[in-house]
């Protein structure tokens, strides 16, 4: 006898908010990153190479021989006091930034951070302003809540400061502040651009002048393969009003899932009390590894040998991108991080051609995915730092030839 199945009916049990969730175009592309014969500019991922396993390894030892109970343990909400202690020094000696321990609050991985810091100040509709392109990541996580974007141009060296300033004006004149700035003033991700100090001065001044909150995202300040490091904005920082954001995701490794924010009491305590709910405390094992990480000096040495691997290949990048693309394409040129921007003529949509180039075996991620407002039709970020050297070259020829052919 057959049974009658009854077909539950979840589309009408989600809330509003997982209604408007969309896919990301860089989750949706890593499928074909996996497939062996396509050589994939897609994702975002550090290079193996780059990862210090032997350390790690000793390291993993020397914890279970002397803090195994502690680092097998729930730890407290805001982490391990040791390691927030190493990093507010870290911040203080290598950037100049005013952080005490207190004010830190360490994270399983930043991308928990985006999501955390747009729930504790985002309502529905609220304004939120960015970079346009901005980090695919940070579109996902705050269209959690569903503001509402104010996507500034983003220039080669930084900001359009204008086009900002009439922008918060504007939602001045609504009566509706934005509620942060959201910028990642290093390497960009996805443009592979750098602010100038210039600039990050500007933005702190407007954000005092509007008494509004920048939200200051670095996970590639340290990976600089040229030119002269630039102070990150919450070094200038006299009122406390940069939420500071950084990750050991490009310094160590991305899988112990370690990041954390630097922000004034207020906003720790809110992100704390959100926090209990989301997940108790932050992975406590890769705290320590983190603790013993910066403590030997390892970071110290492995940074450098991070920035000579991925120089060389930024460099085999950019020399085959001379080489294959037609002349009406352009790039930028990255002092540091892991992608690069790529612009085609204006014709050609991106998104279309994406199918195209899958079929020639190569991939990258389409530019209107950084855009929260559709833009980037002919653009496209390229990584950098993930494929072999002779795969870069030849993962460029391909595009180029795909790129070539469309526009004939
Ligand atoms: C700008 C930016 N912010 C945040 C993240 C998230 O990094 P994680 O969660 O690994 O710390 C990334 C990752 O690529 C990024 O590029």
């Amino acid at each position: 006898m057959h049974q009658l199945v009854k077909i539950m009916d979840v589309d009408s049990k989600f809330s509003d908010i997982s209604k408007i969730l969309k896919g990301s175009a860089v989750r949706e592309l890593l499928k074909y990153a996996e497939q062996p014969d396509v050589i994939s500019f897609g994702g975002g991922m550090p290079n193996p190479l780059s990862f210090p396993i032997k350390d790690i390894e000793d390291i993993v030892h020397y914890i279970f021989e002397n803090n195994g109970a502690k680092a097998l343990q729930y730890g407290s909400t805001e982490g391990v006091e040791e390691l927030r202690e190493l990093i507010s020094k870290r911040l203080k000696s290598k950037y100049n930034i005013n952080g005490k321990k207190e004010n830190i609050i360490m994270l399983n991985g930043s991308q928990s951070g985006l999501y955390m810091v747009s729930k504790v100040f985002l309502n529905r509709k609220d304004y939120v302003i960015s970079e346009a392109p901005t980090y695919v990541g940070a579109i996902a996580a705050f269209n959690a809540q569903d503001p509402t974007w104010l996507a500034i141009d983003l220039q080669k060296d930084g900001m359009n400061m204008e086009e900002l300033e009439d922008k918060i004006k504007f939602a001045m004149k609504e009566k509706k502040i934005p509620k942060f700035i959201y910028v990642i003033p290093t390497f960009q991700n996805p443009a592979g651009l750098t602010w100038s100090l210039d600039k990050r001065k500007h933005l702190l001044e407007l954000a005092n002048k509007y008494d509004l909150i920048i939200f200051e995202d670095d996970p590639y300040s340290e990976i600089r393969f040229s030119g002269e490091p630039l102070p990150p904005i919450k070094s200038f920082d006299t009122e406390d009003r940069v939420i500071y954001m950084g990750t050991f995701s490009k310094v160590l490794s991305p899988g112990i899932r370690l990041g954390y924010v630097l922000a004034n009491d207020q906003i720790i305590r809110k992100i704390a009390l959100l926090k209990q709910g989301v997940d108790l405390c932050t992975n406590v094992l890769s705290q320590y590894l983190a603790i013993e990480y910066l403590k030997r000096g390892i970071i110290d040495k492995q940074v450098p040998k991070i920035v000579e691997l991925y120089r060389k290949k930024r460099d085999i990048m950019l020399d085959s991108l001379e080489k294959y693309m037609p002349k009406d394409t352009t790039w930028t040129r990255p002092d540091g991080g892991m992608f690069l921007w790529v612009t085609v003529n204006e014709k050609i949509d991106t998104t279309k051609l994406l199918q195209k180039a899958l079929e020639n075996k190569v991939a990258y991620v389409v530019g209107t995915g950084f855009y929260p407002d559709g833009r980037g039709k002919n653009s496209m970020r390229l990584n950098f730092t993930y494929s072999k050297d002779e795969d870069i070259v030849e993962g460029i020829k391909r595009l180029g030839n795909v790129i070539k052919k469309e526009i004939s």
